[in-house]
Formats: structure tokens, C-alpha cells, sequence
């Protein structure tokens, strides 16, 4: 049996893009690599906690000690999560598309040459943090993500509020954060915001692991 401080604990990552399908072929996504919600399933893990990694299509390899579930697009993705509760932390570090198409096509749509452009209708898709943070079976910690380019504090202290979430970890977009192996974040909580230097996602991931473990404790 695992040992650590989050030994006993279940703690749920979500992780990378999604995938909405326009047709077979074709899809919209967010920018993501996966990199850091890998990174915080598999520091969790190694704290001694059982992790459930939902994973949008992404490369990376199933970090040791994690139960990681493959989705593809944000509906898949709220399902996976909803199934994965109860948790006891819940940190959502998934780039969802806020956007899918709103019919996809069962055909691949062609070009047939005589400049018709396909419309796209667009709705919207289910914010998976904000519906976890009104849920009965809300997580004790519920940590959300904030990717931003501009006024990146202020921006995360709205989301805390609007989803409902404990902390939101916000990071400076603006850079190449995005796909890249260095990150630097700021920890937002109600009563203020801890603020950490540039270091290794893996760094990033290991010091908010073990400030979930204190929160737990
Ligand atoms: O609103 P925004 O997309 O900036 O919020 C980011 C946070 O909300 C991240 O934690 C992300 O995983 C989560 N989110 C979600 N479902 C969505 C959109 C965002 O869980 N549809």
C-alpha cells in the first residue's frame, strides 16, 4: 500500500486539449501539450495518493501509479470526471475548448471547388471546473487553471469566484509557456496570492502537490 502525505487520498487531473470534431478529418482544439497536468498526476502519485488522470489526446507516457483515462473531447471529458468522482482534490489543468461545432458533419466536408466556404456554428461546451465547483459531489480542493496573456492576477481572482474553485493556478501565457518545459505561476486562493519564480513544470507541479497534501491534512 502507498505511503506519503496523500496516502489515502484520491486526487483527479484532467489534462491537455480536447479534440471537438467539425468531421472525421477534422477538429478544433486548444493549444496544449499536457505537460503540466502530467506532471502534477505523477507528483501526486508519488505522494503516496491514487490519481486519476483524464487525459485529452496528448503523447506523453502514463506517469508510474496513475490511472489515466483517454478522452477526446470536452462531453467525454465531463463524463470521465463525473464517473471518477468522489475525489478528495481535483485539480483541472485541461485546456477544454469552450466551443464546439454544433453539428458535426458524419462526411468529411469537401471542397467541391465552387468557393463555398463551409459555415461553422459553434455552441457552447460544458465548463467541467465550474460545474464541479456547484456539484454535491464537489472535491474538498478544487484547483483550476488559468492560462492568461494580460492582467493574469486579476483575471484568476474572477475565475475563483465564477467557478466556484478553491485556488486557481495562473500562469503568463503571453511567453512560451505553451508547450514548452518551464513555467511560472501564481497561486491563487480567497485570501490572497502566492506568487512562484520560473522553474521546471515538474518544480511546479512538485510544490502544489505538496501544498494540496497540507490542505488535506
Ligand atoms: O475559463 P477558462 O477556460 O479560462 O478556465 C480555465 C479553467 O477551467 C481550467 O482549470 C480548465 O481546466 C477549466 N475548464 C473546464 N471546462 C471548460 C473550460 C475550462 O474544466 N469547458
Amino acid at each position: 500500500t502507498p505511503s506519503g502525505p496523500l496516502a489515502g487520498k484520491h486526487v483527479l487531473v484532467t489534462a491537455g486539449p480536447t479534440h471537438e470534431p467539425i468531421d472525421p478529418v477534422r477538429y478544433i482544439a486548444n493549444r496544449s501539450s499536457g505537460r503540466q497536468g502530467f506532471a502534477i498526476a505523477a507528483a501526486a502519485a508519488r505522494l503516496g495518493a491514487r490519481v486519476t488522470l483524464v487525459a485529452g489526446p496528448v503523447t506523453l507516457p502514463t506517469p508510474p501509479g496513475v490511472t489515466r483515462i483517454d478522452v477526446e473531447c470536452a462531453r467525454e471529458m465531463a463524463a470521465a470526471v463525473a464517473t471518477a468522482l468522489p475525489a478528495d482534490a481535483a485539480v483541472m489543468v485541461a485546456a477544454v475548448a469552450d466551443w464546439r461545432v454544433a453539428s458535426e458533419a458524419d462526411q468529411k466536408l469537401k471542397k467541391d471547388g465552387s468557393g463555398v466556404i463551409p459555415p461553422l456554428s459553434l455552441t457552447e461546451n460544458p465548463d467541467i471546473l465550474a460545474r464541479l465547483g456547484a456539484s454535491p459531489d464537489r472535491p474538498r480542493l478544487l484547483v483550476g487553471f488559468a492560462a492568461e496573456t494580460e492582467h493574469v492576477v486579476p483575471h484568476a481572482q474572477a475565475k475563483l469566484i465564477k467557478k466556484g474553485a478553491d485556488w486557481i493556478v495562473a500562469n503568463d501565457v503571453s511567453g512560451d509557456v505553451m508547450g514548452g518545459h518551464l513555467n511560472a505561476v501564481h497561486i491563487v486562493r480567497a485570501d490572497g496570492v502566492e506568487s512562484l519564480p520560473e522553474m521546471p513544470k515538474d518544480a511546479v507541479a512538485a510544490a502544489l502537490v505538496e501544498r494540496i497534501a497540507d490542505a488535506l491534512s
